[in-house]
């Protein structure tokens, strides 16, 4: 489907041509919503742009464009304003034919991607026999969001849960494992015994070099195949992996693969021997070391492949995972959905990639922190991270409360229902609300609120929609004619025939905020659309297109938090 500045930017660009402007090579004209919506639908700020670069009268320049174009029945006469700006208003007859599109229309007027790419999403990664915690709501459900939008927009999404089951905690966790371990507590919950190994072994090792020193050694066990260790090491994994599914499973996240770092094993020295023969890495200090003498930023910074002891370390095993998603996976792009720390780790391994002449577009998608209410990364009151699932019930619970006083006739089922779709909806939602960079504090009451930017209030205008729908039964029809008129109607058609705009802007800068704030602003122009204007009171073929608004909002806002990993509820 075309979108509405995909047609003014065409005519706009036609009438631009028809003026005596000496076009520049390239110069592409653009369009954007408009700032106020007094003076129009979108605007251009091209006519200035151009303006300046001929060191024209920029007022001058609109006049011409807006003169010279053939706006027919697109657009009212655009208006200039300020300094050169255009403005556009779309023709009432126009908004209704392209709602009625936008309304017949199976992606609800989201374009498909020409061509379709095969993307990897790298996201979640949590390291194996350690609970997740609450910084990982972050990669997690960024992940899982820019995975849900590439697929609505057609591309071949492979998702890949890098897990970090691969490491020297290993040494420490095998030794506690043959020593200190309680199978009951570990059948009862295996990360959470895991852990408590995990430290008993840790401090012991801390204070007496013996055990640091056998716990080394249960590592080179592991490490040169010995089938006691390895047999632990899986056992350990597939626990972890087990309560993970879980977690997962509830927030309706799944991946297609979950090739961990221990899957790169065998393809690690081949890597390095690699980049030896090649001239790329060479030995400093023992260590094998890619340098970047090219590259300012990191000229003072080489990765390490392989350590002075032979060990191989994190930067290896992403080059052998690039090698094996390129040739195996067939990825065009991979986007690294990991927090701003390990910017470093990246810059050294897309610019060691394109050192190795590998065709691959990759995107670390970086983002910020979490907070507490005192501004610093969340702990508990014992100084440990905050588990992840701890959020997530506590947050079923508080939505749970808050149902139940709302809507105290619902039956216990439903309660549960909409409580978790509440709970776990907030928490996604507050987070990607927020700009992925932003760091933000967490905070409760502000996420479960029925009021302003939260999960909550727009599943509320979907239960609202819904709401009008339960009390007409049957009796709906929807008319094939949009008619608008009153200014409420005006302003929920143009909004809804603005979700194909939004959807694919989101990659652009792997944004999911700027869909939560697209169906915020939707769900309060339909809040004042239904004040202004009666539906059930409303007649004949006035009703049948108001019909039509509301449905097609009542899609748009479930499709969108779908995309957002929300889930709505038909009543709340
Ligand atoms: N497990 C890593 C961590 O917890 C994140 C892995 C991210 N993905 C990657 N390919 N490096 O920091």
């Amino acid at each position: 489907m075309t979108l509405l500045p995909q047609l003014l930017r065409k005519q706009l660009t036609l009438a631009l041509e028809k003026t005596d402007a000496e076009i520049p090579d390239g110069f592409q004209v653009a369009i954007s919503l408009a700032k106020d919506a007094r003076f129009g639908d979108y605007q251009s700020n091209s006519a200035m742009i151009l303006a300046k670069r001929l060191k024209q009268n920029p007022r001058e320049l609109a006049q011409a464009v807006v003169d010279a174009g053939e706006w027919d029945s697109l657009c009212e006469k655009p208006e200039i304003a300020g300094p050169g700006f255009i403005n556009f208003k779309i023709t009432t007859e126009t908004l209704q034919n392209h709602t009625l599109k936008v309304f017949s229309d199976g992606h609800l007027g989201v374009p498909q991607a020409d061509p379709a790419q095969t993307i990897i999403i790298d996201f979640s990664a949590p390291n194996v026999a350690k609970p997740m915690h609450i910084g990982h709501i972050r990669s997690t459900f960024i992940g899982d969001c820019l995975n849900r939008v590439a697929r609505s927009l057609g591309h071949e999404v492979i998702t890949d849960n890098h897990i970090g089951d691969w490491g020297t905690q290993f040494g420490m966790i095998i030794y506690g494992w043959k020593k200190y371990l309680n199978k009951e507590a570990l059948a009862e919950d295996a990360i959470r015994e895991l852990v408590r190994v995990y430290r008993q072994v840790n401090a012991e090792a801390k204070a007496d070099e013996a055990v640091m020193q056998a716990c080394r050694d249960e590592l080179v066990k592991l490490q040169q195949g010995n089938a006691d260790n390895h047999a632990i090491w899986q056992e350990t994994v597939d626990l972890s992996l087990n309560q993970l599914r879980s977690i997962y499973d509830w927030l309706g996240i799944s991946f297609d693969h979950y090739l961990g770092e221990s899957f790169y094993n065998d393809r690690l020295g081949p890597v390095v021997d690699e980049l030896t023969e090649k001239g790329l890495a060479e030995e400093s200090d023992g260590a094998m070391c890619i340098f970047f003498r090219d590259i300012p930023a990191l000229a003072e910074k080489p990765a390490i492949v392989r350590k002075r002891d032979g060990g191989f370390n994190y930067a290896t095993s992403d080059l052998a995972t690039i090698d094996y998603r390129v040739s195996e996976l067939n990825a065009d792009k991979i986007w690294y959905v990991v927090g701003a720390p390990q910017q470093l780790h990246f810059q050294q391994i897309f610019a060691a990639t394109k050192m190795r002449g590998k065709n691959v577009d990759m995107t670390h998608v970086a983002h910020g922190s979490i907070l507490g209410s005192d501004r610093k990364i969340m702990k508990t009151r014992d100084g440990d991270n905050v588990q992840l699932l701890d959020v997530l019930q506590a947050a079923v619970e508080r939505a749970s409360a808050i149902v139940k006083e709302k809507n105290p006739t619902l039956s216990k089922d439903e309660q549960k229902d909409i409580s978790e779709a509440i709970g776990l909806g907030a928490v996604k939602y507050a987070e990607l609300s927020q700009h992925r960079m932003t760091d933000y504090i967490f905070s409760w009451d502000k996420m479960l609120s029925f009021q302003g930017n939260t999960a909550p209030y727009l599943m509320n205008a979907y239960v609202r929609t819904r709401a009008i729908f339960r009390k007409l039964g049957d009796d709906v029809t929807f008319s094939d004619a949009v008619t608008i008129e009153a200014d409420g109607e005006r302003a929920l058609a143009i909004k809804l025939t603005q979700f194909g705009e939004t959807v694919p802007d989101i990659l652009n800068d792997f944004r999911p905020n700027l869909l939560a704030n697209y169906l915020f602003e939707l769900a309060q122009t339909f809040h004042s659309f239904y004040e202004e204007c009666p539906i059930l009171k409303s007649e004949g073929g006035t009703r049948a297109s108001r019909l039509v608004l509301c449905e097609l909002t009542s899609r748009v806002l479930k499709q969108g938090l779908d995309l957002l990993g929300i889930r709505v509820t038909d009543r709340m």
